[in-house]
């Protein structure tokens, strides 16, 4: 695996992009829309000016991670070379299940689609698609380039050897992946939801 899309160039698709690119990854980066991209790359070069400053990484390996980002508005240009999709857009339903149906229509056969949604069923997401077994949860935390751990979510017919591979594929990241059920808010936000209303509720 060596080429990956992310969709959406956010807060969460620029540390996406951000990581995978850092790890040596060619990444090829997504948007509606052109300003998001530009504020997306300000972003990643900040972040990776900090960890030059902190001594984690070298001028040299900044320039180079830069070098493999490439920024894209066409989303069938965007997924038509990939390895593995990461969609990282705004988290609304009818806006994902469209998404992954244009994905899938343009992106190789053999590609893996994971979706970074914090709240919607995979295996909803997994039939918009024609091959719901290479679907698949990966849930990175905030802010991505610090943040270890990954939930990865199975839909209902994601195959074992996908889900090996994500698995594995998040620890080259230097990440930690967690297997966890697909259930509403996973497992971090099935926990954070409820501290937080208990939390105001106690004031
Ligand atoms: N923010 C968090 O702390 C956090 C943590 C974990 C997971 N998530 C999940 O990550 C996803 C993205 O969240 P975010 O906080 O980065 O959102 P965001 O609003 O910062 O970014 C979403 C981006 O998606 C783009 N977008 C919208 N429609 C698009 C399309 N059709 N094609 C391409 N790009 C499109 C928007 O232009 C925007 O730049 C959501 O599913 C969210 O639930 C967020």
């Amino acid at each position: 695996m060596k080429n990956i899309t992310v969709i959406g160039g956010g807060t969460m698709g620029n540390g996406i992009a951000h990581v995978f690119a850092q790890n040596g990854f060619e990444v090829t980066l997504v948007d509606v829309a052109s300003g998001a991209l530009d504020k997306a790359l300000t972003t990643i070069s900040n972040n990776l000016d900090r960890q030059v400053k902190k001594g984690t990484l070298t001028e040299e390996n900044k320039a180079a991670t830069l070098r493999r980002i490439h920024p894209m508005t066409d989303l069938k240009t965007g997924v038509a070379g990939a390895d593995l999709v990461v969609e990282a857009a705004t988290e609304n339903a009818d806006l994902k299940l469209r998404i992954f149906a244009e994905i899938d229509r343009h992106a190789p056969s053999g590609a893996i689609l994971a979706t970074n949604t914090s709240s919607i069923s995979i295996t909803r997401i997994a039939a918009a698609t024609q091959r719901p077994a290479q679907v698949i949860g990966m849930h990175f935390m905030n802010p991505v380039p610090v943040m270890k751990l990954v939930e990865v979510i199975r839909g209902y017919a994601t195959t074992d050897a996908v889900c090996g591979y994500i698995m594995s594929l998040s620890k080259q990241l230097d990440k930690i992946p967690v297997e966890v059920n697909d259930y509403p808010g996973f497992v971090a936000n099935r926990i954070l939801m409820p501290m937080l209303n208990e939390a105001i509720c106690s004031l």
